[in-house]
């Protein structure tokens, strides 16, 4: 709801309410964000007082010698007017540099889109604060779209140029958000290839805390999104601000607490090297960027962040769909694969109830390994039998059939390659330096975007393919940016040629990936519903990755495979079911050498996969509660739930001598209801029990010999069981006391033996009428 009245605009959703204000010499102030106002008369006991001015500040105008623009809570700054935190804008023109913008018109509108960026879709209403500056003749336009649903607001910020000058801009960002400092943490992530997506907890300090990518990417070195929060906020009480941007490249985010212990918040594109020239009546517009505040920690706030992009950002026809469950070959075979190993996989994957198979890379040109083939998109026929034969063997098995791309790349032993060497990213003087054997095409040229284009459309009509894998494997170095908007031109490029895709085959599944999570932003997301979040299939290491993700991303965007019980990535084992435990929290996959699976295996996964089935919409959609982080703590509870059913998950990190007791603590349940609870029985295997198999044995066996290892995959140990029933406030308070921990001394079916890495799945329902 926006409501105007005087110089005070509430705007609302259904329980947070942003006042902006605007003052007597015409700036405009943001004096409050928080839980939803009653009226807009309590406006003036919220607006910030200026009795007189303070210090050293400098007064604006004489004739209101208190107004300091350092004192006010400006939702858009320019330098040189005695404002010294960052500004939110930077602007130059042959008139100089300094650019004193004041109010014009705040009008509600209905809700407009970017036209070259992602947009939101879906927003009720949305609320336009114009600002001039007259001497300079430039406009700005403050865009706020309301999100009900989500408790989101979304900004961006228009620059219009009504000059006959030349005017750049250094910096704009897209929202700049005061805030009061009450001791507050800042939480962002941080990561690097197999290892995305950690969470940094720091105190918020007076200075500037950035979080920024320079890469090209939005990267895996620091995601887009971060949160602010009280320092005594947790999982499960208290305020919370999240914070996210629309897209996909250099980005620049930073909190900046003053010496007077003011706050602004402030997102954007990268200023780094960035200058945008707007000829005279040109305009240029800031990408979104997406905010939230609650009052129900920082689960309430992710799931507002969840919602809004299950329903804002995902496209149709993918809104709210179930994903399928895919086998993707990419750790069975790596680059090395024939026809006969990829139709033996396919059966073995559809037996087990997979729903998608995915030829991953190495089916194309003379890709054998990393060094060649990318930007050669004709198919080995050789190596893969046919792709459109491949699709229809898929689709005789009741299966689907997806495909890898790499678009943006090329490898220099092809013929785009050679015949279009300017059209690889590289400026005039220096060779430009190879990422994994290869080289970025320059997604700025438009016959770049043509070929790419080409590429992906004639692979996809090249058979029944319902699914593309879109692959980015390195960052972008060696660009000419003597324009200043190298990184948004190619940006921009590349969803133009997303945009022209997904509307021309709408019912395709598109997977982002990048390395895994570097380029995993909500710019990507407003094309492609789901994304490969890391290349670490580790148990372990992917909860930690997942718990980062699903602090601003829903369950549905995130694919997880379950794979070899020896990871690829970390040589750590661990059994298929702790896997599962993990990749079941958002879209399940299975990407293991199914030629190496036993018959016990495959009875596990396909118990997996039914389990999977019956419970998909919860844990590819259901509001998601966590207890902790995993990083800083032993154990760790994840929740996906409709309020009817929860799937709870216990992780445990390391086995500890004589555990202490343990509960299932569940929230969101209707209180006053009764639940089921169950353990999800997971197979243990007997090697698992060492030396002590011998105290059950009537005679000697080796522990590491054959013979336990040949029982072993005909014979395993199941995990205990904990069932019973219990209200919702038992379950939010508590919850149900679970069978003992393994304490070394006696194991049978009331023992909770999780171990080092291990982890458990608890099935909540509610009781229906008759039960009760
Ligand atoms: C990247 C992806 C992997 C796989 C390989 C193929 O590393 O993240 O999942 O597709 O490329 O080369």
């Amino acid at each position: 709801m926006i409501e105007i009245q005087g110089n005070n605009i509430l705007l609302s959703t259904l329980k947070t309410s942003l006042l902006l204000h605007v003052n007597e010499i015409g700036k405009v102030t943001a004096d409050y964000y928080g839980s939803r106002l009653l009226s807009l008369d309590e406006a003036p006991a919220l607006i910030r007082k200026y009795p007189y001015n303070q210090g050293d500040s400098i007064t604006y105008k004489d004739e209101n010698p208190a107004l300091c623009l350092d004192h006010m809570k400006l939702i858009s700054s320019t330098l040189g007017k005695g404002d010294y935190f960052m500004p939110s804008l930077i602007l130059e023109s042959s008139k100089g540099t300094l650019f004193d913008f004041l109010f014009e018109s705040a009008v509600a509108l209905s809700p407009t889109i970017l036209e070259k960026l992602p947009s939101p879709h879906g927003a009720q209403e949305e609320l336009v604060i114009t600002l001039l500056e007259k001497a300079m003749q430039i406009r700005l336009e403050l865009h706020y779209q309301l999100f009900d649903d989500s408790d989101v607001i979304a900004c961006y910020t228009k620059i219009i140029n009504e000059s006959e000058e030349e005017v750049t801009i250094r910096k704009a960002a897209s929202l700049q958000l005061p805030l009061v400092n009450h001791e507050m943490e800042v939480w962002s992530t941080y990561g690097n290839w197999t290892g995305e997506l950690n969470i940094d907890k720091k105190p918020l300090t007076f200075g500037r805390t950035v979080i920024e990518s320079l890469c090209g990417s939005s990267s895996n070195r620091h995601n887009p999104f971060f949160l602010l929060k009280n320092k005594d906020a947790s999982y499960t009480q208290g305020e919370v601000y999240g914070f996210n941007l629309m897209y996909s490249s250099n980005f620049e985010h930073s909190i900046e607490m003053d010496s007077f212990q003011d706050v602004r918040v402030q997102l954007g594109i990268s200023s780094t090297g960035f200058a945008m020239k707007l000829q005279p009546h040109e305009n240029f517009e800031t990408p979104f960027a997406v905010m939230n505040f609650s009052f129900e920690g920082i689960n309430g706030m992710s799931s507002d962040m969840h919602r809004f992009v299950n329903e804002h950002v995902i496209l149709l026809p993918f809104r709210g769909k179930d994903r399928p469950i895919a086998y993707n070959n990419w750790e069975a075979t790596g680059f090395s694969f024939n026809a006969t190993k990829l139709r033996s996989l396919m059966k073995k994957a559809a037996k087990l109830g997979t729903e998608l198979f995915v030829l991953d890379d190495a089916w194309f040109s003379t890709r054998n390994d990393d060094k060649h083939g990318l930007g050669d998109w004709r198919e080995n026929t050789k190596k893969t039998g046919g792709i459109a034969n491949l699709a229809k063997e898929a689709k005789k098995l009741g299966m689907k059939f997806g495909i890898w791309m790499e678009p943006e790349m090329v490898n220099d032993d092809t013929p785009v390659y050679r015949d279009h060497p300017d059209w690889v990213i590289k400026d005039l003087f220096h060779q430009p330096s190879r990422g994994r054997n290869q080289f970025v095409l320059n997604l700025g040229l438009k016959e770049v975007q043509d070929f790419v284009f080409q590429s992906v459309s004639d692979t996809l009509k090249s058979g029944e393919i319902s699914y593309l894998k879109w692959d980015y494997n390195r960052n972008i170095t060696d660009y000419d940016n003597r324009n200043g908007i190298f990184f948004y031109q190619y940006i921009t490029g590349l969803y133009s040629v997303l945009r022209r895709l997904t509307e021309a085959f709408p019912d395709v599944l598109f997977e982002n990936c990048a390395s895994g999570g570097n380029r995993f932003d909500l710019g990507m997301l407003s094309f492609f519903p789901q994304s490969w979040l890391s290349d670490d299939t580790d148990s372990y290491q992917r909860t930690l990755i997942q718990e980062g993700a699903l602090l601003g991303y829903p369950l549905s965007v995130s694919s997880n495979h379950v794979a070899a019980k020896t990871s690829n990535q970390m040589l750590r084992l661990t059994s298929l079911d702790t896997k599962f435990d993990t990749a079941c929290f958002g879209v399940l996959g299975y990407e293991l050498d199914l030629g190496d699976l036993n018959s016990l295996d495959i009875k596990v996964i396909q118990s997996q996969i039914q389990y999977y089935k019956e419970h998909r919409h919860i844990l590819q959609f259901g509001t998601v509660y966590q207890d902790t982080t995993y990083f800083d703590h032993d154990e760790k509870m994840m929740e996906a739930t409709d309020g009817k059913t929860a799937i709870v998950a216990h992780y445990n990190k390391i086995q500890k001598p004589n555990p202490k007791e343990s509960h299932l603590q569940v929230f969101g349940l209707q209180e006053d209801a009764l639940y089921t609870y169950t353990t999800r029985q997971e197979s243990i295997a007997i090697q698992k029990f060492g030396n002590l198999i011998n105290y059950t044995t009537p005679f000697h066996v080796n522990p590491n010999g054959t013979l336990i290892s040949i029982l072993g995959k005909y014979i395993d140990m199941k995990s205990e069981v904990d069932q019973g029933v219990a209200s919702g406030k038992t379950f939010a308070h508590l919850g149900p006391v679970l069978s003992q921990e393994w304490s070394g001394v006696g194991y049978d079916d009331k023992v909770r033996l999780m171990s080092d890495f291990g982890g458990r799945l608890y099935t909540v329902v509610l009781k229906t009428n008759t039960e009760a």
